[in-house]
């Protein structure tokens, strides 16, 4: 379904310039769970915002299914990330002037789902999160926890079909950051392809494929 090749990042935004990522050449299938490891400063982020559209490779060329992003415009590029790409990130990022409903619904309306259907799907998610009763609340009042499930909510509401996930445990203790790893392994099981970032091993092993990035050059299989 991806494929990056031969793929390079450099950031010229201080005096000296840095190779964020190095001739990466990086596939992901289809329905596949993959978890990216690495310390601070390897790349991990700078590999998940390439992927979700969110920043463009140096150089190298970076293919979706049947379009090759490096070749899109602004506007569709924009478009092809709301269309077939969503994210959670470390601190869930929800808008804390909106209710857990109104932040789940943002995709919906964005896509311009119809009243009925945005109802039907966001009640959808928010029993499958288990986060029904706090609907109506806002995300400085519930827990991290609760933000985080409210975050993915958002982010599989649309069914898109690529999850990106940058460091989702990160801000939470390790029994709920073990809850929401949990709660992605049922989503992988639902068909979805999800990419998760981390530096700790222990929630990398919630993924069926681990890759590793040490200085901006990819690694397979480090466990082998
Ligand atoms: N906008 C930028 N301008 C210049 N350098 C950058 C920029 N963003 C990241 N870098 C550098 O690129 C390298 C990779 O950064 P990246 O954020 O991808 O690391 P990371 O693996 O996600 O780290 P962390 O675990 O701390 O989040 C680092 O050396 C970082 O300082
Ligand atoms: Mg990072």
């Amino acid at each position: 379904m991806i494929h990056i090749i031969n793929g390079n990042k450099t950031y010229n935004s201080y005096e000296v310039k840095k190779e964020a990522l190095r001739d990466v050449d990086f596939h992901i299938g289809a329905g596949e769970f993959v978890a990216i490891m690495g310390t601070s400063g390897s790349g991990k982020s700078t590999l998940l915002h390439i992927l979700g559209c969110m920043d463009r490779l140096s150089s190298g060329q970076y293919l979706f299914g049947e379009t090759d992003i490096s070749k899109l415009g602004v506007n569709e590029w924009h478009d092809f990330r709301r269309e077939h790409i969503s994210f959670v990130f470390q601190n869930f990022a929800l808008i804390n002037q909106y209710t857990v409903r109104e932040n789940i619904m943002i995709p919906l309306k964005a896509n311009h789902v119809a009243k009925t259907e945005r109802v039907r799907r966001v009640n959808q998610v928010a029993k499958m999160l288990g986060i029904e009763d706090i609907l109506n609340k806002l995300p400085p009042h519930i827990s991290g926890g609760q933000q985080q499930r409210t975050a993915i909510a958002r982010a599989i509401v649309g069914d898109n079909e690529l999850l990106l996930c940058d460091e989702p445990t990160g801000a939470l203790d390790k029994k709920t950051g073990i809850e929401v790893m949990e709660i992605l392994r049922e989503i992988h099981k639902g068909g979805k392809t999800i990419v998760v970032v981390t530096h700790d091993a222990e929630i990398a092993e919630y993924a069926d494929r681990i890759v590793r990035i040490e200085d901006g050059v990819l690694f397979e299989n480090p466990m082998q």
